[in-house]
Order: C-alpha cells, then sequence, then structure tokens
C-alpha cells in the first residue's frame, strides 16, 4: 500500500530551533538568544496595538497600503515596489517558492543564515554553500560555486551569525559576476544597527539591476520580532510575481499599524541605536578581556569562540550560562560548534553575561 509521503527535500530539513525562551528552574531569564531589540518596542505600537484590538474581526489590508507609503516615505522608496510579509522569513520562502524548484541550485556563505537552506530544501532545491574566509562571505568564492543550475544566491549583510559584512565594491562585484538570471538577494535584517560608512544595505543595487532584491525586518531595531512583519524593496516584475504567491492577508492588521507607528517613532529608533551603540563595543571588549575571541560585529550581537575541548567549550559555557538564568544561542547547526552567538541586551543582561563567563573562565 503506498504510503503519504511529502515532497522531496522536506524530511531533510532539520527544524528550525530558535534562541531558547526558558532555562530550567531560573525565576529570571535573561534571554540573550535570538537578537531581539534590547529595549524593547516602541509605546507608539504598544499604543497602536491596543488601539487595533477592536476591529481584529476585520480581514487586513491585503495589499498593506498604510504601511508601504510609509516605509516608502521613510526609505524613500516607491511603495509600488514594496512587498510586506510575516517576518522576512515569509519573504526568503516566497522567493523560493516563486523562483526555485527540484534540480535547481540556491547558493549562500557557508555561515549564512540558516533560513536559506531550510526554505530551499522546503520546495526540493539544492542549497549549495560557499566557503568563506575568516568568517566573511567571500565573493570570489561564491561566484566559483554558481553553476547553470543556480537561481538564486542569498547574502545577509551584515550576516547572522557572523556579524561581518561586506562592503558596496564587494557587493556590486558579486552582482557583476552573476548571469541575469540569477536573482541576488541581499538580507538586511541589521541595517538599521550599522554605523559604517563602507556599508549598503543594497537599495541602490535594486534600483540599477533587474536582478536584485533586498529584504528587511522590523524584528530588530524596530522590536516588533512577535508581530512577524518583514518587507523587501525588489524590481517591478519580481514584486508582480510575489503579489502572484503570497497569501492574501499575509500580513495582519495589529503587525501594520504597529510597523506604522514604530516607523514614525524616532525618537525609540535612536535610542535603540544609542543602546546598540554603547553596549555593542562594551560587550565585545569585555568578553575579549576574559580571553574570549570575540569576532567583530556590526549588528546586534556577537560571535564568541571558546575553546574546541576541555572544559571550556561553547557547549559547557552555554550550559554554565543556562543554569544561571541566562541564554545565548549555540552555533552547532551554522557550523560553529565552538561558538556562542550572545545578542546585546540591557544594561544589567549584560554585565550578568559577562559577570557570569568570567566565573567560567577565571
Ligand atoms: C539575517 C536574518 N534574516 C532574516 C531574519 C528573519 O527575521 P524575521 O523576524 O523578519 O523573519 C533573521 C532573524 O534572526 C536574520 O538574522
Amino acid at each position: 500500500m503506498a504510503s503519504l509521503r511529502p515532497r522531496p527535500g522536506i524530511l531533510e530539513i532539520e527544524p528550525y530551533v530558535g534562541g531558547k525562551a526558558e532555562a530550567e528552574g531560573a525565576a529570571r531569564v535573561v534571554k540573550l538568544s535570538a537578537n531581539e531589540s534590547a529595549i524593547g518596542p516602541s509605546p507608539r505600537a504598544i499604543e497602536a496595538l491596543r488601539a487595533a484590538a477592536a476591529t481584529i474581526h476585520r480581514y487586513p489590508d491585503g495589499g498593506a497600503r498604510t504601511l508601504r507609503a510609509a516605509i516608502g516615505e521613510r526609505f524613500r522608496l516607491d511603495p509600488e515596489r514594496i512587498v510586506c510579509g510575516a517576518g522576512s522569513d515569509e519573504l526568503i520562502q516566497l522567493l523560493m517558492r516563486a523562483y526555485a524548484g527540484p534540480g535547481d541550485e540556491i547558493l549562500y556563505s557557508a555561515h549564512g543564515f540558516l533560513m536559506y537552506k531550510l526554505s530551499a530544501l522546503g520546495v526540493g532545491a539544492t542549497p549549495a554553500a560557499a566557503p568563506e574566509r575568516e568568517l566573511r562571505a567571500d565573493v570570489d568564492a561564491l561566484l566559483e560555486r554558481v553553476s547553470s543550475r543556480t537561481r538564486m544566491v542569498f547574502l545577509a549583510n551584515p550576516n547572522n551569525p557572523t556579524g561581518s559584512y561586506l562592503t558596496p565594491d564587494e557587493l556590486a562585484r558579486l552582482h557583476a559576476g552573476l548571469p541575469e538570471d540569477v536573482l541576488l538577494v541581499i538580507d538586511a535584517a541589521y541595517a538599521e544597527y550599522v554605523r559604517r560608512n563602507d556599508y549598503t544595505s543594497g537599495l541602490e543595487l535594486v534600483d540599477r539591476a533587474d536582478n536584485v532584491v533586498m529584504t528587511r525586518t522590523f524584528s530588530k531595531l524596530f522590536g516588533l520580532a512577535a508581530l512577524r512583519l518583514g518587507w523587501l524593496y525588489a524590481p517591478a516584475a519580481v514584486v508582480d510575481v510575489l503579489h502572484r504567491v503570497r497569501g492574501p492577508f499575509n500580513v495582519g492588521t495589529p503587525a501594520q499599524v504597529a510597523g506604522i507607528a514604530a516607523l514614525e517613532d524616532l525618537n525609540h529608533q535612536d535610542r535603540s541605536l544609542a543602546h546598540n551603540d554603547l553596549w555593542l563595543p562594551w560587550l565585545a571588549g569585555q568578553l575579549g578581556a576574559l580571553g574570549l575571541t570575540v569576532h567583530p560585529s556590526i549588528a546586534n550581537f556577537v560571535l564568541v569562540e571558546f575553546d574546541r575541548d576541555g572544559s571550556r567549550t561553547a557547549a559547557a559555557a552555554s550550559a554554565w550560562l543556562e543554569d544561571r538564568g541566562i541564554l545565548a544561542r549555540p552555533m552547532a547547526a551554522y557550523g560553529l560548534p565552538q561558538c556562542l552567538r550572545i545578542s546585546v541586551g540591557l544594561e544589567a543582561e549584560n554585565h550578568a553575561v559577562v559577570a557570569t563567563l568570567g566565573e567560567l573562565m577565571a
């Protein structure tokens, strides 16, 4: 008798394991495992969410018109070329569904964001990873790996979990080396945190090419991770395709109104950024002073390297922290079993993780 089976590729997916939110036995948890906003959501977003509660019996505006207009105004983009999604995760999946399938390859760098591999498998496509150089995407290695089967190249810039980034010149070189029928997806989930002159989220590349898309999220600096809200900026033809494959109401009203309010709250964004500006270097410096290798990051987290064996491995450090109510993110799934990723938290949380790791290292 024939048994029920999913499409090829699905059973190869190791379900995505998000950053832990609970530590057994701990009354208070310090959650530094998911790169969320340290300071929380904008009060104006909370207010907008409350106000929207009375109308949740109505379907949302399926076109997210007001939200797209607000994003367009803020980032000086044509709202017609913006597509919103239930987190940038959904947008990554929609791109996969629209442009890849069995026999196609999806390319990314070795320690790139995990969803590229998982969502490629989800559509039966073949994931392909190009080696990195010192935990940085390597343009030449990526281009070498492009074949006639390659349909899309995903690049997180800055990358999660390494915190590293490519410069505008490197991005342009990557794009220039790709065939015109290969889509370059620049995932700029952490763009709002970046304070570098030699960085771009890729907007201008989208403007001058037919095969470049940039994705963004409200889950990080804007502090709306639970609402699931992301957006992308794409050539008109890609936008048209995505509107055909997305669900008609893929972004709920609470997410839309909170997103608009968060965008308008410049003061909250300034506070969020100032907090990161202060605590990212502090965290990196303090962890480095404990004798740990901290990889340079321009986002809201640091990647920390531990011993490969002995009593101070990343696994031991993770357990040590968790026993004390502090959650960091183990990195084995990213091919970095010697590392933990630690998000920038509130002042007391940052002090707690440094002090607790200090006890382990002493
Ligand atoms: C590089 C990168 N892209 C996308 C996402 C997904 O974000 P969202 O919450 O918008 O789905 C994350 C989340 O951690 C990320 O690190």
